[in-house]
């Protein structure tokens, strides 16, 4: 029997050397007695022979294992468990014969291996998240780095392997931190390390009430769960975390800030909650099928339009806008966001990119009709924002109702199609969008259609030589709307399929 006395700590070369010699020397994991200095070893192999080390012979021949091995075992041997370096030893006797046995995580060593490295890593992650550093008040004199002491106690010797993630995290600063189980220190060049047992500093600074205010500013009540936020923050580190104070009277206090949340969340609606309320209760209770005569009527009209679910969680219609006698007309897809809170089409990010090209290309927006063919925003709701959706068939077929009136009533010599959805609400023409893009087609009695994309398509490219493309494509699209412009009324020579009006 040998007796191997380590001092732990989470050095693995003081194991790995003797380790190494026994099996190069084919020592039987048995015939080992692996004792912590300072643990709580019996002494029941008092007086057998401990390994006399160096020993060169032994260490030159070159043993393999596995690297998953290695990665593991220095974890492992930073548990406190006194077992630890018995229980490496066995693995690494039976990976000689068995060479794929960390692949068995049933087997009761290797459960045991990865069960101790779990918690060491556990350990090291709650150190990075609870270690409070504190200044030191008049330490650093002027223009010289500021100084921070801080204490944790961990459960395994963890100090060396964390010690660079705060290298990296506060490398502009100095600082020690001090543990029980060793402590770590970065001056700016070089990262101390010592495995000697400090002592609790006992130290309070200013910082505590910073980490007081902002714990109890990113509290919130309403997703409180007891039971979790213990197993994230376990009682243990509280005694060293200036905001764990606070926790038992917030915990207490929960119930009665939601309920106060939900009184003031009551009395304050968001101003697009007010402005729905207010549409729901002037819609009329029955669909309208009367047609009113003028473009003003038909906008009031379409205000409390409910002919689809849309409007039910839009704030209000976004009506065409422009003068009645225009001769062009735009169409695009739906209201945005920007445009859903202002009433007005395309004045969001896609609109600014629709302005931006109507003057380059000499158009007026002041004098084109501006519309979509959806008129409420769809979107979903996710966190604080709300996501476009694309309007299905059943939503477009429904706005045709406005959309028709406003083609009546405008007449324009010109409608441009700004994406597919536009030339699906006009037309009931099967042809790819692809294939009638930029083409003048006959569109109704003495009318045109241009079919182009979206602005907002410009927008989502990702590719800047490929957007710079497109753009171009676009420009020249409305180019041809504005020479179409001077030349109409003409014929023009490819059909598109019949005008929804008349389908
Ligand atoms: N996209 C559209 O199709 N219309 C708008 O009004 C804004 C963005």
């Amino acid at each position: 029997m040998w007796r191997v006395t380590l001092k732990g700590r989470g050095d693995f070369e003081a194991w790995q050397q003797p380790a190494r010699a026994f099996l190069q020397a084919g020592t039987l994991p048995r015939d080992i007695d692996w004792v912590e200095e300072d643990g709580a070893a019996g002494d029941l192999f008092a007086g057998a022979p401990t390994l006399d080390l160096p020993q060169p012979s032994l260490q030159q021949t070159a043993l393999t294992v596995p690297r998953t091995f290695v990665l593991l075992a220095e974890a492992v041997i930073c548990h406190s468990d006194p077992s630890r370096f018995d229980l490496l030893y066995r693995l690494l006797w039976r990976l000689q014969m068995e060479r794929t046995l960390l692949s068995i995580p049933s087997d009761a060593d290797v459960a045991r291996a990865f069960g101790l490295e779990k918690s060491v890593r556990r350990d090291s992650h709650k150190m990075k998240a609870f270690v409070r550093f504190k200044e030191i008040e008049g330490a650093a004199g002027q223009g010289e780095r500021r100084r921070f002491l801080a204490w944790f106690e961990p459960d395994h010797h963890i100090v060396a392997r964390t010690a660079p993630f705060f290298q990296r995290r506060f490398t502009d600063m100095d600082w020690i931190i001090a543990t029980p189980k060793g402590s770590s220190a970065w001056d700016g060049k070089t990262l101390t390390l010592s495995t000697e047992s400090a002592e609790n500093p006992m130290l309070d600074d200013a910082t505590d009430a910073l980490w007081r205010t902002y714990f109890s500013n990113i509290f919130n009540p309403a997703r409180l769960k007891v039971k979790a936020m213990q197993a994230e923050m376990p009682k243990k580190y509280w005694k060293n975390l200036p905001e764990a104070g606070l926790i038992p009277g917030l915990i207490a206090g929960a119930e009665a800030s939601v309920a106060a949340m939900a009184a003031r969340a009551a009395s304050q609606p968001p101003l697009f909650h007010e402005r729905l309320q207010t549409a729901a209760a002037n819609a009329p209770s029955e669909v309208s099928t009367a047609v009113p005569g003028t473009l003003d009527a038909v906008r009031e009209q379409a205000r409390s339009c409910t002919r689809c679910p849309l409007h039910c969680r839009a704030t209000q219609t976004v009506f065409g806008e422009g003068p009645e006698t225009a001769d062009v007309m735009f169409v695009g897809e739906q209201p945005g966001d920007q445009e859903d809170l202002a009433g007005r089409p395309f004045v969001g990010p896609a609109g600014k990119v629709f302005d931006a090209m109507l003057d380059e290309v000499g158009l007026d927006r002041g004098a084109a009709y501006v519309t979509n063919a959806v008129k409420h925003f769809k979107y979903e709701p996710r966190g604080k924002r709300r996501i476009h959706q694309k309007p299905n068939v059943g939503e477009v077929q429904h706005c045709k109702w406005w959309l028709k009136l406003e083609l009546d009533l405008v007449r324009p010599k010109l409608v441009v199609a700004l994406g597919a959805t536009a030339l699906s609400a006009l037309t009931d023409s099967r042809q790819r969008f692809s294939d009638l893009r930029g083409t003048a087609l006959p569109f109704g009695p003495d009318q045109t259609l241009l079919v182009t994309v979206h602005p907002s398509y410009l927008l989502r490219i990702p590719d800047e030589a490929r957007k710079r493309a497109e753009t171009a494509h676009f420009r020249d699209d409305l180019c041809h709307a504005a020479t179409l412009l001077t030349r109409l009324p003409q014929t023009t020579t490819r059909s598109v399929g019949s005008r929804f009006i008349d389908s």
